[in-house]
């Protein structure tokens, strides 16, 4: 971390990990603001993230998750961060992360497709065989949020108070 940055809590992992949840839950018991990276873009530019995937494309949003990474971990108040599962794709980003506390919500492939699987999602790259998308993505991803994550949390059959204890005592001393 620089010195003129906070002490951010981030939280990576593949869609379904529970960042979002999680992250609400952990800001609010340290009393941190919460910021999710996905509704920062959606916000900003008025439009969904499967809209923008849509319109504009997938480089098109990595530069938005990008410009808008670098921001929030820039920004002096310490907070907690919830990452879109994709943010480990670029080595900027990685370089950008791995100053700070990161924790990994890991999960095994049964538990996020049983998670995703239901209901149309705003996800746009779980469109079509959502276990193969999730198979690929997992493979893609797990060495890039492995070396981000000072922490790492196995996030299968537990329930959100268990996992969120688990973050707030393994994120404490470090
Ligand atoms: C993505 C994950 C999504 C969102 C976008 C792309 C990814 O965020 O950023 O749909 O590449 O894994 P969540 O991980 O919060 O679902």
């Amino acid at each position: 971390m620089t010195d003129s940055t906070a002490d951010h809590l981030v939280l990576v992992g593949l869609m379904g990990s529970g960042k979002s949840s999680v992250g609400r839950r952990v800001a609010d018991a340290l009393g941190r603001p919460f910021v999710d990276t996905d509704l920062v873009i959606e916000r900003r530019v008025g439009r969904s993230i499967r809209e923008i995937f849509a319109d504009e494309g997938e480089e098109s949003f990595r530069d938005m998750e990008s410009a808008v990474l670098s921001e929030v971990l820039s920004a002096s108040t310490a907070s907690v961060i919830a990452t879109g599962g994709g943010v480990v794709g670029r080595e900027r980003n990685r370089d950008l992360l791995s100053a700070h506390r990161v924790v990994w919500l890991r999960a095994t492939i049964d538990t996020l497709s049983t998670r995703l699987v239901s209901g149309r999602s705003r996800r746009p790259l779980l469109d079509g065989d959502v276990r193969r998308r999730l198979i690929d993505l997992d493979d893609q991803r797990r060495d890039h949020y492995h070396a981000v994550a000072s922490v790492t949390v196995d996030v299968d059959d537990r329930s959100l108070d268990d996992v969120v204890r688990e973050v707030l005592t393994v994120t404490e001393s470090r």
